[in-house]
């Protein structure tokens, strides 16, 4: 069975089915999402955090982003995958975008993009979308730009700011972007974004009024440690799970009960 493509997340705005998105950074974790049905993983700059232990998306690059994302497109078979073009690899202008974007596309193999920005990279998405690479664009919160924004603030509160959102989404659907992230921006503006346009939008932090709905996947298995934004919901709690297991394998081989007679050879 072949890959899911940007024209099967048009039909489904269509026909008003929401669907799921997950991050993933590795090829066996995007293997269990891949055979759960996620229709759409994103090779997310949130590997800067949940992945490569910076403190930001800031520090990443384009080839950890470019190695993670060919890992995850040879862990799955079904699910659509979109990579993150990174600080910095896309600011420069189009052709700055366009090569690296190329880069994603022919040495990882994703079928899609993302980059922040809504009318501000609205030239690098429509450059991208002529040479023939699908783009997701990601507006509200943009955490590239946490100096600038001095934190993770939730977006797009007051009328200005919600004007200017609904032009940036605007902008990136002008643009050609298949789709746009919506993070941190009050449910209530998110739902009139997605009657706005026609191309789907993906919620993070947005309510229930989007067409899609994203999590990093960590946060939604409670594998992340400390806190996490309260639009995280956790399905699972991942990282006490592990730890328990970690604990009991260690008390066992201090104890000599690992290995036991079925683990050993004769
Ligand atoms: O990097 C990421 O995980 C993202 C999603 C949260 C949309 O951009
Ligand atoms: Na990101």
């Amino acid at each position: 069975s072949r890959r899911i493509t940007v024209r099967d997340i048009a039909a489904a705005k269509r026909r008003g089915e929401k669907w799921p998105m997950l991050t993933a950074y590795d090829a066996m974790t995007a293997g269990v999402f891949d055979e759960a049905g996620i229709p759409v993983l994103l090779v997310g700059d949130s590997m800067g955090n949940c992945h490569l232990g910076y403190e930001s998306t800031v520090p990443v690059t384009m080839d950890e982003i470019t190695m993670l994302s060919a890992a995850v497109v040879r862990g799955t078979k079904r699910t659509l995958v979109v990579a993150d073009l990174p600080f910095g690899s896309y600011q420069e202008g189009p052709a700055q975008a366009l090569r690296n974007a190329t880069r994603l596309v022919k040495e990882a193999g994703v079928g899609a993009v993302k980059l922040e920005g809504g009318e501000r990279s609205a030239h690098q998405v429509e450059l991208l979308v002529s040479a023939g690479i699908p783009v997701m664009a990601h507006i509200g919160l943009t955490p590239q730009s946490v100096n600038a924004f001095g934190g993770y603030p939730v977006q797009g509160r007051g009328e200005e700011a919600a004007q200017q959102l609904l032009r940036d989404a605007k902008a990136v659907q002008h643009a050609g972007a298949f789709a746009v992230v919506l993070e941190a921006v009050p449910a209530a503006l998110a739902a009139e974004v997605t009657r706005a346009l026609h191309i789907p939008t993906v919620g993070i932090g947005a309510g229930p009024g989007c067409d899609a709905q994203v999590l990093v996947w960590t946060d939604m298995a409670g594998l992340t440690g400390g806190r996490v934004p309260r639009f995280v919901k956790k399905y699972l709690q991942l990282r006490d799970l592990l730890g328990g297991a970690a604990q009991e394998f260690a008390e066992e081989v201090v104890g000599g009960a690992f290995p036991a007679e079925e683990h050993s050879f004769h």
